[in-house]
């Protein structure tokens, strides 16, 4: 059994976007037809309503052909409602109201657990950091999303792939030189703990293909680049097509060709599960 999934992150409707690329992608799933669509948040530039109209068309196309699971990015949430959770507001407001009120949804399809995991809290004490620039920015897991997180694959199949889709990149950007997550150490190895065979994960705006060594059991981290015009370095948009059996996940990133207007194949890397 192979479960082929298509995974795109931080597409920012609003105005990054590049109207050429997300058609060229909407033509790709419904062509394609994969089971599963995974985008890892950032949906938004600025969490309006109007980008999440975009995003949520997006979305429902996509649901015609494919599954499809989604979750929140850093600049999808609406901080300033709340910051350090001073005032009451629903930071996530706009986003459950367009998109969904599921913020960790869980994906069940034949052979594979997809579970949604929020790296993207907003402005709260747990997610400052020496660094001014992380405000809002940097993302963070709590002990109870892991506890959770374990939960949803205790219920699983054992035979299962265990896919995790979350926003922030836990592995070093090679251009940023940064992680997305705080305390990524704690939080790969509570994965690998649970046995978590892949990530999809992205923010980092550079396409990426990692595998995590563990005692016991590696990961492989699957970063999607971003589809709008802020890739990182000039590169080119690129999204990754994955397909995964109970022997291998083949991870391949599919890069944004402007001559042809479309997507083409870039690398390709596989591993044994
Ligand atoms: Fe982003
Ligand atoms: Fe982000």
């Amino acid at each position: 059994m192979t479960t082929t999934v298509f995974h795109c992150s931080d597409l920012h409707f609003g105005h990054p976007a590049v109207p050429e690329q997300y058609e060229a992608m909407e033509a790709l799933i419904q062509d394609q037809r994969f089971d599963v669509v995974a985008i890892s948040g950032d949906l938004s530039q600025r969490a309006r309503s109007g980008e999440f109209q975009r995003a949520r068309a997006f979305i429902r196309h996509a649901e015609r052909v494919s599954k499809v699971i989604c979750i929140p990015g850093n600049h999808d949430v609406q901080w300033w409602k709340s910051p350090f959770g001073l005032r009451e507001g629903d930071i996530y407001g706009t986003y459950r109201r367009y998109i969904s009120q599921d913020l960790e949804p869980v994906l069940r399809v034949p052979g594979a657990t997809f579970a949604g995991l929020n790296t993207s809290h907003g402005v709260v004490r747990q997610s400052l950091t020496w660094n001014l620039r992380d405000i809002s920015i940097i993302g963070i897991v709590r002990r109870s999303q892991v506890e959770r997180l374990r939960q949803v694959f205790t219920e699983s199949p054992p035979e299962d792939v265990r896919v995790v889709v979350m926003h922030h990149n836990p592995v070093k950007g090679e251009l940023s030189q940064r992680h997305g997550l705080k305390h990524t150490p704690r939080v790969l190895g509570a994965l690998a703990e649970m046995r978590v065979d892949l990530v999809l994960c992205g923010h980092d705006h550079q396409d990426a293909i990692h595998y995590i060594e563990h005692t016991k059991k590696g990961t492989v981290i699957s970063t999607a680049g971003t589809v709008s015009n802020r890739m990182r370095g000039g590169r080119p948009s690129s999204v990754n097509s994955i397909s995964i059996t109970q022997e291998n996940i083949e991870v391949s990133t599919l890069v944004w060709n402007a001559a042809s207007g479309g997507f083409v194949s870039g690398s390709v890397k596989c591993f044994a599960r």
